[in-house]
């Protein structure tokens, strides 16, 4: 089935990633404004690290849409493997 549904999206130019590309091996610091929504590259394919720029438009993914809580420094995560998105929860060192 899942080979039948990589072709069938591979037809459609729609490519299926099993897991995001890992856009760095750091978190970034990122100074968040309090209610300002941001939108968090899930995919890795951005070239606005850490934010989207539309690039997960030819795979399934899509972005994390959060509003910050509040105005400050913020560790977002580039490895792309964070249990806590879009902030880093060390996941990079394993
Ligand atoms: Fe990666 Fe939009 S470019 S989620």
């Amino acid at each position: 089935m899942k080979q039948f549904l990589k072709k069938l999206f591979t037809n459609l130019k729609i490519n299926i990633m099993d897991t995001p590309k890992r856009a760095g091996d750091m978190p970034v610091a990122v100074e968040l404004v309090q209610g300002e929504t941001y939108a968090w590259c899930a995919c890795g394919l951005s070239n606005n690290q850490p934010f989207c720029d539309g690039s997960h438009h030819t795979t399934d993914m899509t972005p994390n849409v959060f509003e910050a809580e509040r105005t400050g420094t913020h560790y977002i995560c580039m490895c792309k493997a964070t249990k806590n998105k879009p902030f880093c929860d060390g996941s990079h060192a394993g």
